[in-house]
This record gives structure tokens, C-alpha cells and sequence, in this order.
């Protein structure tokens, strides 16, 4: 299955089948995340950890006594490096039929942190649930589904521009790069705000965060720029599914973000059609 087909078919699962996952799929998901790379070469360390062996709970998730979490050291770039990181993991794990949710917030955050141990100036953003989805959601999940609105995305003109942020791009414009696109549309982020906006710029592609009142914390952490890395690995992985060479670039003469809006990195791209 290509990356573009598991980022359409995956959804974030709450709501899992009482049957612990095979020990197999365990192994694999590990191996699979040390193996993992980020665009800023920022190291991740990743462990499985027993939810009934350390208290740990999620007060959403249903049915699933394990989870995955990462923690690494609090330096520049480290959201967008672990949403990069994290998602390839997500995306792994839906390749072998096993459910996840990024979970931020909805977690008792300080059991989690005690187990991964972390030292001064480390960070563990976020972890998620593993298991076999339940062929039912709870009513529980599908009431929080509607509140955050969590099957709809905005339109592609809404969130992609072509040469200025005066000029939206439609989807039949946007040629090659129409699926990459497309898969940063569908990515999930925190509370579906979906923060991403992408300048399409002759052989660039500029990726710009609109920033959403609630998502930074008082030390600078921004959760927004975690959403950011996910749009930045759907982008990168679907490009070169479609022939389209990128390299992921921090740029000094990047457009200048328009009010309310950050830059974050570019892409720049070299068609091999
Ligand atoms: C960085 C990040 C943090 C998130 N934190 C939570 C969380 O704390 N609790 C939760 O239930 N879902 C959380 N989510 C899941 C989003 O709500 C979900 O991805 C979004 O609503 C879109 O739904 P989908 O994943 O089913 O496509 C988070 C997602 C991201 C990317």
C-alpha cells in the first residue's frame, strides 16, 4: 500500500478491540521507530509502555493497554521534528492494520513523563495508543468526533496559494504536486485546526503556520508547530511517491509571512517527469 493510500485511509482510533496487540506487531513498530530519521537530524528516543504496569490512561481511549511515547531534548525545531518523526511511526503502524491517536493533552501527562524518566530539558510531547481498532466506535468517540468536527478538512484553496497568498490554488492547478498536497490536507492535527498554509513559488514550496489562539505554552512550546512536521512528512513522502524530488530547506528569503502567520521551512522541487 502506497504512503498517499494508508495517509487517506488512516483516522485516529479511541475506541480499540479487547485483544492485546500481537507481540509481533510490537516488535515491529519499535524496530521500525529507531530506525525512524527527521528533516533536523533531532535524535527521538521511543519506547512501548504497559498501561496497567505504570497508570497510565488516556480518559478517551477505549479497549488498548499500550502505548507508544517519545521523549527528546528541548531545542529549536523539535516540534516540527517529532510531528515529522511520529507520523512516519503512525503511518507504519496503519500499514500493519493497528490503530492510533496523537494524544497531546487528554493523558495523565505526569505518570507518562515519570516512566520515560526525563531529564532536565527534555521533552515528551506527545504519545498514542496501540491496538486493533473495535469494528464499533463508543458513543463516547463519535460524540467527541462531531465536536471537533474530525471528518472534515478545509477545501484545498483555503489552505494552498500559487505565487502569492492573493492567488489560492486549485487542485487541477496544482499538476504534480496535486497529491502531495492533498495528503498534507487529510494529515491530523491538534484539535483539528489543521494550522497549515503552503506558497507554491516556482521551484519552492514554502510551508507557513496560521496561528491558532491556546497552542503555545509559557515556555515557548508550540503544539501547532507539531502539526507542522506532520504536514511537512505527508508533503515529502506523497512528493516523491509522485516522481517529484524535494529537499526539505529552512530559507532565509522565504516570502514574508503574511500577519498571524509563521514560516516554518520550505521544499524545494525539481520535477524528474
Ligand atoms: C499534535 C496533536 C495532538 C493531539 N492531541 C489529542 C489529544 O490530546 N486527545 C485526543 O483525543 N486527540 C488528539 N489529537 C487528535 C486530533 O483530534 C485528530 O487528529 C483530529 O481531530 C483529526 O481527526 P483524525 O485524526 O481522525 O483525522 C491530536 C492530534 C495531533 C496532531
Amino acid at each position: 500500500m502506497s504512503f498517499f493510500d494508508l495517509i487517506r485511509r488512516r483516522r485516529s482510533v479511541r475506541t480499540f478491540a479487547e485483544c492485546p496487540l500481537k507481540p509481533d506487531d510490537a516488535r515491529q513498530i519499535l524496530e521500525y521507530s529507531a530506525s525512524v530519521h527527521n528533516p533536523y537530524a533531532i535524535p527521538i528516543v521511543w519506547k512501548l509502555l504497559d498501561a496497567k504496569e505504570y497508570g497510565l490512561n488516556s480518559p478517551v481511549i477505549l479497549g488498548s493497554d499500550l502505548y507508544i511515547a517519545g521523549k527528546m531534548s528541548r531545542v529549536p525545531h523539535a516540534e516540527e521534528a517529532f510531528g515529522y518523526a511520529f507520523e512516519m511511526i503512525v503511518l507504519f503502524a496503519e500499514s500493519l492494520g493497528v490503530g492510533t491517536t496523537w494524544i497531546a493533552g487528554t493523558m495523565n501527562r505526569s505518570a507518562f513523563e515519570k516512566v520515560l524518566e526525563l531529564s532536565e530539558g527534555e521533552v515528551m510531547p506527545c504519545v498514542s495508543p496501540l491496538g486493533y481498532p473495535a469494528k464499533k466506535m463508543s458513543l463516547r468517540e463519535s460524540m467527541m468526533r462531531k465536536g471537533i468536527k474530525a471528518d472534515s478538512r478545509f477545501r484545498f484553496e483555503d489552505l494552498f496559494f500559487a505565487g502569492s497568498f492573493e492567488t489560492p490554488l486549485s487542485e487541477a492547478a496544482a499538476g504534480n504536486l496535486r497529491d502531495a498536497l492533498e495528503a498534507v490536507r487529510l494529515a491530523p492535527s491538534a484539535v483539528n485546526k489543521q494550522p497549515w498554509r503552503i506558497l507554491v513559488d516556482q521551484d519552492s514550496v514554502h510551508f507557513y503556520k496560521y496561528c491558532n489562539r491556546g497552542f503555545i505554552s509559557d515556555a515557548g512550546w508550540d503544539i501547532q508547530k507539531i502539526d507542522m512536521g506532520i504536514a511537512l512528512c505527508h508533503f515529502e513522502l506523497v512528493a516523491s511517491e509522485s516522481g517529484v524530488a524535494v529537499s526539505h530547506v529552512i530559507k532565509t528569503d522565504a516570502p514574508p509571512a503574511p500577519e498571524g502567520m509563521q514560516y516554518i521551512a520550505s521544499y524545494s522541487t525539481k520535477s524528474n517527469a
